[in-house]
């Protein structure tokens, strides 16, 4: 069976700042994928091309059967069109929760499928409801975000993204905002989604997570995937010298 994702040969640049240097890897249906690697190497870049919230200048993205090229000949309008569909692909969750601040949790999670998938309110607040009762919110829907701790507004924030029943998780940094203590309910979501199969990406600090959770770990260092493997290597007997570097600075 082939990857449920395949990234093929990324670029990316930001003027003369080369981001992404021909990023290549697979993810496999269900695996958790974790990304780490110092500030600054490309993580965000590349979890944002994956979803068309950033285009690229070279190589090629594939999600299920939506695969966004560079170079495919599409006129602007199809190619909006594909970005569109990839971006329906994936559901994103950001290191500051970006919640709608004038709406509750519940209509966080109702709009975007109305809006976006033409789902009637009738068939979207029931689902919106079981996906904030699913990360234990099922006392603070009618919250707003101001009303909630960050810990709960992460947890809505993955709510509304499942609430698109995305094919994949994409996380940037979605603890680094939080107080410590608030850390692990978001990461027991995390755990709580791979047990039931959903596929994820998580670009992390949280080493013990990845270690523990992931089946696979990127590591990225000034735009380049220097390795990939599973968290046992990566963590005892990493192959390349900056990854080592990079892990020591965490002991
Ligand atoms: N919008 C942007 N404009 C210009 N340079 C950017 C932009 N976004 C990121 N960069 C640069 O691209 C590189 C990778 O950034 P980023 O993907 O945010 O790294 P990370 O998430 O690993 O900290 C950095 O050198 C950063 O300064
Ligand atoms: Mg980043």
């Amino acid at each position: 069976m082939s990857a449920l994702i395949s990234v093929d040969n990324l670029r990316k640049n930001y003027g003369a700042v080369t981001a992404l240097c021909g990023i290549s890897f697979d993810v496999e249906v269900s695996e958790l994928t974790a990304i780490i690697g110092p500030s600054g190497c490309g993580k965000s870049t590349l979890l944002r091309c994956l979803n068309g919230l950033e285009l690229f200048d070279g190589g090629s993205v594939r999600i299920g059967e939506i695969t966004l090229d560079r170079n495919n000949g599409l006129s602007p309008r199809d190619f909006n069109a594909r970005l569109r569909q990839l971006r329906e692909e994936a559901g994103m969750v950001f290191q500051s929760f970006n919640l709608f601040p004038h709406l509750t949790a519940l209509e966080n999670a109702t709009l975007a499928p109305m809006v976006v998938k033409k789902i009637d309110r009738k068939a979207a607040e029931p689902k919106a409801r079981e996906l904030l009762k699913k990360v234990g919110l099922g006392d603070r829907m009618d919250y707003y975000p101001s009303q909630l701790s960050g810990g709960q507004q992460q947890r809505a924030a993955i709510a509304r993204a499942l609430a698109m029943e995305p094919k994949v998780m994409l996380y940037d940094e979605p603890t680094s905002a939080l107080d410590p203590s608030l850390v692990g309910e978001v990461l027991s979501i995390m755990r709580k989604l791979d047990d039931e199969g959903m596929t994820q990406i998580v670009v992390t600090h949280e080493m013990r997570f990845a270690r523990e959770v992931a089946d696979k770990i990127l590591v990225l260092s000034d735009g380049e995937l220097i390795e990939s493997d599973s968290p046992d290597v990566i963590f005892t007997s990493p192959r390349d010298e900056r990854t080592r570097n990079f892990l020591r600075s965490f002991l």
